[in-house]
C-alpha cells in the first residue's frame, strides 16, 4: 500500500456546506474498500485557518496542533450538521505583494509531507490554489461562496442556506412592516453577482429587487412604491444587493480601505436607499442589513448534499492523480473544470432573461415560448 497525506483547508468567508464537504472528503479517503481498490492508505490532515495555517504552522514543533488537526471518521462524524468551518478560515493572502509568504507555504507543505491539497474556497482562495498548482503543488478545489458568483459552476456551497435565511428573515419582517404600514429595505450580500438578492427576493416574494448587474433609478423605485400603495398595498419589501448602485453612482462602502485581496468593504446601499425613499415619498421606511446572518446557521439539505458530492468528487480527483481542477456542477451533473478558468472573473445574473428591468424584479416569462412555434 502506498501512503498518501492529504491536506484540507478552507479560505475566505465561511458559509454553510463547508463541513459536509470536509466530512465526505475524509470518509471517502478512509473508506476501506476504496483504499484497497486504490492501493493507497490516505491520511487526511486538516489545516486550520486557511492559508494562514500553512504560513504559521511550525511542523514538528510544540504547538503545531494550533494549525494542524488529524481528521478521521470519528472526528468528522457529525460535522455535516453544522455551519461555518470546523477548520476555521481566514482571508490571508500568501501572495500579498506587500508581504509575500508563499515560500513559507511551499516549505510547510513539504515539511508536513502533504501529497495533495484540497482547498475549499471562493475566487481569492482558488486564486492562491491556482498559483500553488503552477508551482507544482498537487491541488484540487471545491467551490464555496454564498454569493454564487464563481464561473464554470452552477452552484457554490452556502448559497441555498443563505437564500433560506433571507426568506425566513423577510417572513419575520413582513408582520412588523404590515402592522406599521412601513417599507423595509433588506440588504443582502452579493458583491458582483446579484444572485442572493434575486433568488432570495424571488423566494420571499419581494416587491422590488435591486442587483449589481442593473443600476437602478431611485426615481423609478419611488414610482413603483407609490403605485403599490395606490393599488392598496399596506407595506413593501425591497431586497437590495450590497453591490447594487444607483445609475451614475458608485458602490457603497461600510469602511475605508481594502482587504488582503484588494476588495472594498461593501455595505450601506440599503440604509442610503431607505433614507432617500422616505425623503422623496414621505412613506415610513426602515432598513436592515442581513450581513453575516446569511453565512450562519446549519446547512440546509441541499448544501449538505452538494457538500457531500463535492467532497467525494474532490477525493476521486486526488485518487486519480488529477490536479489543478475544481469540482463543479453543470446542468445538474457534478463534474470538473480547470481552477484557472474559475478565477479572476465573476458569474453574473443574465439581465435579459432573468431580470425584469421595468418592475425591478424577477422574470415573469420563463419558458419564453414563441408564438406559433410550439405544439399546444
Ligand atoms: O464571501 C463573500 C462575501 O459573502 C461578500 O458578499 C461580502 O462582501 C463579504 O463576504 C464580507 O465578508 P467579511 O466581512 O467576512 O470580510
Amino acid at each position: 500500500m502506498k501512503e498518501n497525506r492529504i491536506g484540507i483547508l478552507t479560505g475566505g468567508g465561511d458559509c454553510a456546506g463547508i463541513n459536509p464537504a470536509i466530512k465526505w472528503i475524509v470518509k471517502t479517503a478512509l473508506d476501506d474498500r476504496l483504499q484497497r481498490e486504490r492501493m493507497t492508505r490516505y491520511t487526511p490532515v486538516g489545516i486550520k485557518d486557511g492559508w494562514k495555517g500553512l504560513i504559521e504552522v511550525k511542523p514538528g514543533a510544540a504547538g503545531m496542533e494550533e494549525y494542524v488537526m488529524p481528521l478521521d471518521q470519528a472526528v468528522v462524524r457529525t460535522w455535516d450538521r453544522y455551519g461555518g468551518s470546523m477548520l476555521g478560515t481566514s482571508r490571508t493572502n500568501p501572495y500579498d505583494p506587500k508581504n509575500d509568504q508563499s515560500r513559507r507555504v511551499l516549505a510547510n507543505i513539504e515539511k508536513l509531507r502533504l501529497d495533495a491539497l484540497i482547498a475549499i474556497g471562493g475566487d481569492d482562495t482558488l486564486g492562491v490554489a491556482h498559483r500553488l498548482d503552477r508551482e507544482g503543488v498537487p491541488v484540487v478545489a471545491i467551490p464555496k461562496t454564498i454569493d454564487k458568483d464563481l464561473p464554470e459552476t452552477d452552484y457554490t456551497l452556502g448559497f441555498e442556506t443563505a437564500v433560506s435565511v433571507i426568506t425566513e428573515e423577510i417572513d419575520r419582517l413582513r408582520t412588523t412592516a404590515g402592522s406599521h404600514k412601513r417599507i423595509f429595505v433588506v440588504e443582502t450580500m452579493g458583491r458582483h453577482g446579484g444572485w442572493l438578492a434575486l433568488e432570495g427576493g424571488e423566494a420571499s416574494g419581494a416587491f422590488i429587487i435591486l442587483i449589481p448587474e442593473h443600476d437602478f433609478s431611485p426615481d423609478r423605485v419611488n414610482e413603483l412604491l407609490v403605485e403599490g400603495r395606490e393599488e392598496g398595498a399596506r407595506y413593501e419589501i425591497i431586497v437590495v444587493s450590497e453591490g447594487a448602485k444607483p445609475a451614475g453612482g458608485t458602490e457603497f462602502t461600510r469602511q475605508e480601505g481594502v482587504d488582503a485581496f484588494g476588495h472594498k468593504f461593501l455595505g450601506g446601499v440599503g440604509d442610503s436607499l431607505a433614507r432617500e425613499i422616505e425623503a422623496s415619498t414621505g412613506l415610513e421606511t426602515r432598513s436592515i442589513n442581513l450581513s453575516h446572518l446569511q453565512r450562519g446557521g446549519a446547512p440546509c439539505a441541499y448544501d449538505r448534499r452538494m457538500g457531500r458530492y463535492f467532497g467525494i468528487a474532490a477525493m476521486e480527483l486526488v485518487a486519480a492523480g488529477i490536479f489543478g481542477k475544481m469540482v463543479c456542477v453543470r446542468n445538474g451533473r457534478v463534474t470538473m473544470c480547470a481552477i484557472e478558468n474559475a478565477i479572476g472573473r465573476a458569474r453574473f445574473v443574465d439581465v435579459d432573461t432573468q431580470y425584469d428591468v421595468e418592475r425591478y424584479n424577477g422574470r415573469r416569462t420563463i419558458l419564453r415560448l414563441e408564438e406559433g412555434k410550439h405544439e399546444a
